[in-house]
């Protein structure tokens, strides 16, 4: 069960793990003094900005969940991940972080990760439509909504705002020893060992999959001195396959509701930071299971109380308002086109839409282990 103070803390918008003033000043300033000169007012303007190109389908490496061996019934593409692919400017970067790292927005809506152990790894979420304009616009222009689903192989659309820009943040970590231990893993996993040495990958985040159908991780950071900062894969025969992470303005796309993934702390980086964008198919007919395991209010501290659970029953709520309109239009049209009423078919669809309903609420129940991570 959840503690007073628990519950406070996390009514409380789980401020107490915000990032300090002096950690601010000490790790996160200086990035922001260096895009001195960038114009933050700028308007987004695709044209300029977005520098993906329908060429860039054919010109990038898409792996299908058949390579992955992970193919089946719930898949909303064939498509299961991306290598990296052009997506944003470096000006539109620039504004990017220059927007992010004020000091206001980054105190406001930055949260010190549950898993760091340097106390430098952290999250911002929930801060674009509110504080980072261009950022918001940046995403979602259907441009740029356009770009990510050609390249996931079937229309998205961003879930929900929250979920627009989750920016990780992590700083350097000056232990070496660390370092060399995950250079001496990454060894392994490159020669092509087999799965097993998964508990020896150090990573903010261990093996997961993503509470959404698709994500798009764009990098903010120059990667030129970083090694590493790929995506691990888990194939369906239990070996692994390293994806290539992204460079500067570059994203990739994967089906991480499906696809089981880790990624590894890359090595020589002084800043990492990375956008990450979460999507659900555009049409709300196709297969719908996201769940909150890794982004509910309880475990994640990024995820603001209120803010994440109003936009997640209006996303919900939306989704069962468009089918149960969609059901209502056929069984009307039909009847008027002089065809049987399909029974089977009817009970089945509202079947689903009841499950559906189910899993909004089931979602959000916390269990006692949840709560006691949640420190
Ligand atoms: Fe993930």
């Amino acid at each position: 069960m959840a503690t007073a103070e628990l519950l406070s803390n996390i009514y409380n918008n789980n401020i107490h793990k915000a990032i300090s003033e002096q950690s601010y000043t000490e790790n996160i300033e200086a990035l922001y003094k260096a895009l001195d000169g960038v114009d933050i007012n700028t308007k987004f303007d695709p044209e300029k900005h977005i520098i993906f190109k329908k060429e860039d389908v054919e010109k990038t490496k898409r792996f299908t969940m058949k390579e992955f061996g992970l193919e089946n019934e719930k898949q909303i593409s064939a498509i299961g991940a991306s290598a990296p692919f052009p997506l944003f400017s470096k000006e539109a970067v620039d504004i990017m972080r220059a927007e992010i790292l004020r000091k206001d927005v980054f105190l406001q809506f930055a949260r010190i990760s549950p898993t760091s152990s340097s106390g430098l790894d952290g999250s911002v979420r929930g801060f674009a439509r509110e504080s980072c304009p261009f950022t918001y616009e940046a995403w979602k222009h259907p441009k740029s909504i356009e770009a990510v689903s050609s390249m996931a192989g079937v229309p998205l659309k961003i879930v929900m705002d929250y979920e627009v820009a989750h920016t990780n943040v992590a700083m350097k970590n000056p232990d070496d020893a660390e370092q060399e231990t995950i250079a001496h893993n990454r060894e392994l996993i490159n020669k092509g060992e087999f799965f097993g040495k998964e508990q020896m990958i150090p990573s903010i985040v261990g093996w997961h999959y993503d509470s959404y159908p698709f994500v798009a991780v764009l990098m903010l950071s120059d990667t030129k001195k970083m090694i590493g900062g790929e995506t691990i894969i888990k194939l369906g025969n239990g070996k692994v396959v390293s994806v290539e992470g992204p460079q500067l303005g570059y994203c990739t796309v994967l089906q991480g509701r499906l696809v089981e993934h880790i990624a590894p702390k890359p090595l020589g980086y002084t800043e990492r930071l990375t956008a990450v964008s979460s999507y659900v198919a555009a049409d709300p007919l196709k297969h719908e299971e996201s769940v909150l395991h890794t982004v509910k209010p309880e475990v994640l501290f990024g995820s603001r109380y209120t803010d994440f659970y109003t936009e997640w029953i209006d996303y919900r709520m939306k989704l069962i308002e468009e089918r149960a309109k969609y059901l209502r239009e056929k069984v009307l049209n039909d009847q008027q086109n002089g065809k049987l009423f399909e029974k089977e078919k009817i009970m089945k669809f509202v079947e689903d839409l009841e499950n559906y309903v189910g899993r909004t609420w089931k979602e959000m129940v916390v269990s006692d282990e949840e709560y006691a991570k949640a420190k």
